[in-house]
């Protein structure tokens, strides 16, 4: 296998580059479609390995799922004939503890391993659990066989009024699904915001779903059937990419249109680009991210949408290498969301943890602070720019921090080499492809 990249770096990266829809749209629009009675066309569908294993996980369990055309895929759940995801399939993407919705919606039942993905820390699904037994899901562990075991008290599940903790992203996209077709008007409360849950939630109106939404809290008003649409769906491009190739082009000097996506969309990093002295420019249908001289450090802490999201420290990251002055980035979200850092270092990045001093961990920390040594936590790092950065053999540790790497490759002089390409390629699509038409040296090997 194919595994790792070669960057020959210190090019200017220059030209257009168009996003590939979302990928944290993609996997739940595909799991919702299992709660429809037909076939249902969606398109701008990324070809990432995540997409490609659910559709193998999809079809372990009876379902079509199949490409069309490049981005368009057809889904027709009724073969749907298992309440039991596989081990091993279950274990390769995290997202395949939503198939709880479809599964005990059709069967009443459903066995489901705990979930795999990037390790971003412990990432429990407690809270997922939790909302589950508000709406009278039976759910137990097996920690002998790894297995979450769900039944529906009754015949139908019925509707509830549930609060999240704190928000979680998919754990608010499965309450919706579940939500759906329970018997009754469900409210909940504390949800996440993400734009890629007003999709989802689209997508399901758009089926014959009753959802309304009020900024963090969700109605949702129980339909005894969701109808496929004639009309194939559109999901929306993936914003959280764009901030990665906004990155290849500052961090290496250069000039990039990326197409697909608005200002507002991603918000607080074009602020925080302006803040630092790059370039950003709306085009049409897109925005321009150019180098304009000397790059002054700054501030980064994450947070839920909106908020400046985890998904874009890493590039970041390396952006702030390119900066004169001490950056900070102090990540809220994950526990672990600095798999990058040794990366970094090994190519001369000046990077050091720090936790910085905080009144109120559990209000601001999105990730369960309980049970965690205070002394032990380092949620934090200081970056010293401007640093040259030079090759080096790089280990990929997950999904954006592989993405974080490449952007340093291709600042740094010489050649470096990626191990991990099929991480990164969980979540972008073409990567390779896309950055050499923005004049990049990079090859698979
Ligand atoms: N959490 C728990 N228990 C739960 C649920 C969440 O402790 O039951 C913790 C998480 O471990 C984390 C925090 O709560 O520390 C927030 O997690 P959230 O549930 O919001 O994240 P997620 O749903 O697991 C999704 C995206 C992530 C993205 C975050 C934030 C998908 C498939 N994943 O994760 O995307 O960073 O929301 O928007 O939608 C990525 O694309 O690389 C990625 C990791």
């Amino acid at each position: 296998m194919r595994d790792a990249f070669v960057v020959q770096g210190g090019e200017a990266l220059k030209g257009d580059v168009q996003l590939s829809g979302a990928k944290n749209v993609a996997l739940k629009v595909l799991i919702a479609s299992l709660l429809f009675e037909n076939a249902f066309t969606f398109e701008n569908i990324p070809h990432i390995r995540d997409v490609e294993e659910l559709v193998n996980l999809m079809s372990k369990l009876g379902v079509s799922a199949k490409f069309t055309r490049k981005d368009t895929l057809t889904v027709d759940p009724r073969g749907l004939s298992d309440h039991t995801v596989g081990f091993l399939h279950g274990c390769r993407i995290r997202t395949s503890f939503m198939l709880f919705a479809p599964l005990l919606y059709r069967f009443g039942k459903a066995n489901l391993p705990n979930p795999g993905g990037c390790r971003l820390g412990a990432r429990p699904i407690d809270r997922h659990i939790d909302m589950l037994k508000s709406f009278g899901v039976q759910v137990e562990y097996d920690s002998k066989s790894g297995y979450y075991r769900a039944k529906v008290k009754g015949t139908r599940i019925s509707a509830t009024k549930y609060r999240f903790d704190k928000p979680t992203h998919t754990g608010t996209e499965l309450a919706i699904m579940i939500a759906c077709l329970a018997s009754g008007e469900s409210v909940i409360q504390n949800a996440a915001r993400e734009p890629e849950i007003d999709d989802l939630i689209n997508l399901l109106n758009r089926a014959g779903a009753a959802i309304k939404k009020f900024d963090s809290e969700i109605h949702v008003k129980g339909v005894p059937k969701l109808q496929s649409i004639e009309e194939p769906y559109k999901i929306m491009y993936d914003r959280n990419e764009a901030p990665t190739y906004a990155s290849f082009g500052l961090a290496t000097r250069g000039d990039i249109v990326v197409r697909g996506v608005l200002q507002n969309e991603i918000k607080h990093f074009v602020d925080k680009v302006i803040e630092v002295g790059g370039g950003v420019e709306n085009v049409d249908g897109g925005v321009r991210f150019y180098y304009k001289g000397e790059l002054k450090c700054a501030n980064v802490v994450t947070k839920p949408h909106p908020g400046f999201m985890t998904d874009w420290q890493g590039p970041w990251a390396v952006l702030m290498t390119q900066a004169y002055g001490e950056s900070t980035i102090h990540e809220t979200v994950f526990e672990q969301r600095f798999g990058y850092v040794e990366e970094l270092k090994k190519l001369g990045a000046h990077i050091e943890f720090f936790q910085p001093n905080i009144k109120n961990g559990k209000r601001l920390y999105q990730f369960n602070v309980d049970g965690i040594d205070k002394g032990k936590l380092s949620q934090a790092i200081k970056i010293q720019g401007r640093t040259k950065l030079h090759n080096g053999v790089l280990n990929v540790s997950d999904l954006r921090a592989g993405a974080t790497l490449l952007i340093a490759a291709a600042v740094a002089g010489g050649e470096s080499v990626v191990n991990g390409a099929s991480v990164i390629d969980r979540g972008y699509e073409d990567i390779d492809k896309k950055l050499r038409m923005l004049g990049a040296k990079i090859k698979r090997v």
